[in-house]
């Protein structure tokens, strides 16, 4: 996102980021909280200092670096463009921090739910052992064309891990005028939080909800990030914007980890939700270079 940030500069920012979580959310009451809470409002008055030298730096430099900020000035720069000062602040702030555990999250609850099934595992390998084989070039690693035609089942597994780790747990919005919904009046100025858990996990939409079973994506629209009846990535206008990057971070992922590797789960991960969900025990597995067949 800013790609000339001294290396001590980025570690630092990277350490805020990191301090930078909602974890606190879990016990209000207690002192520790209070405590974290000053230590995460630091860290992000650190993270925004940071981003803001970046932000005066670049922005009478004609040297271009080709990243998201400079994309970002200059939009800025554009007639009536959306894009100020503070705007890009809070937009590189706001990314750096929830694509930091999003992603990762997934991928770790993905390889909990494939150790637990055989067969999805089975199926995984015999389609990206597949790709492999098909290609002429071994060398140059997964292609667009790969990824986009040659994975349907991934993108069931993908899709099926993100219903049922329901990682966005709720989603805000406020009314901007009343809203009629069966019977009842949403103020205009309420804010109103969505759990998509009531429909992921719904057994009326999804039968043994519960129950990790990527076939049930079978012949559905795998390529549009959520429906009415999939909210992983939120909906409408404030849709998630990494949502394609996130399946495609998964995607790459699983071609990797099933091609090249054995692996055999150490310790499970478990998630709370409290309501934000944070690992209470991380995934540990073993991982070793695939034995040559
Ligand atoms: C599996 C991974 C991810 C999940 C489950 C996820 C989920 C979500 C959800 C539920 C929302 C709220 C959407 C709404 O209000 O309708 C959201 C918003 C957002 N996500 Fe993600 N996300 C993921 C990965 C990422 C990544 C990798 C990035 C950045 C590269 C990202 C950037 C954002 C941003 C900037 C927003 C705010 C959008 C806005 O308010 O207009 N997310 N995400």
């Amino acid at each position: 996102m800013i790609s000339n940030l001294k290396p001590e500069t980025q570690e630092k920012l990277i350490d805020h980021f990191k301090t930078f979580n909602i974890e606190w959310f879990q016990s209000p009451f207690a002192l520790s909280t209070w405590k974290t809470v000053y230590k995460v409002l630091r860290a992000r008055k650190e993270a925004v200092k940071i981003i803001n030298e970046a932000l005066e730096k670049r922005k009478d430099s004609i040297e271009k670096q080709g990243d998201f900020l400079d994309t970002l000035l200059e939009e800025m720069k554009k007639e009536g463009s959306i894009f100020y000062k503070e705007s890009i602040v809070s937009l590189l702030l706001n990314i750096g921090f929830v694509s930091r555990d999003s992603t990762s999250y997934a991928t770790a609850l993905t390889v909990n739910f494939i150790s637990k099934n055989p067969r999805v595992l089975t199926e995984l390998k015999r389609e990206h052992e597949a790709i492999v084989q098909k290609r002429d070039d071994k060398e140059p690693g997964l292609s667009w064309e790969e990824y986009k035609n040659c994975m349907p089942f991934t993108r069931m597994v993908i899709y099926e891990s993100l219903r049922l780790a329901n990682l966005g747990t709720i989603i805000f919005r406020k009314a901007v005028k009343d809203v009629e919904v069966k019977g009842y009046t949403i103020p205009a100025g309420w804010i109103v939080a969505v759990a998509p858990s009531v429909v992921h996990y719904n057994s009326e939409i999804y039968e043994n909800p519960l129950e990790f079973n990527p076939w049930r994506w079978e012949g559905k629209d795998l390529q549009s990030p959520g429906s009415k009846t999939l909210m992983v990535f939120g909906g409408g206008a404030r849709q998630c914007i990494g949502s394609d990057l996130a399946r495609l971070h998964l995607a790459v992922f699983i071609h990797h980890f099933v091609t090249t590797y054995d692996f055999s789960v150490v310790q499970e991960c478990e998630i709370c939700r409290v309501p934000f969900p944070f690992f209470t025990k991380d995934l540990v597995i073993n991982i070793s270079p695939k034995s040559p067949s």
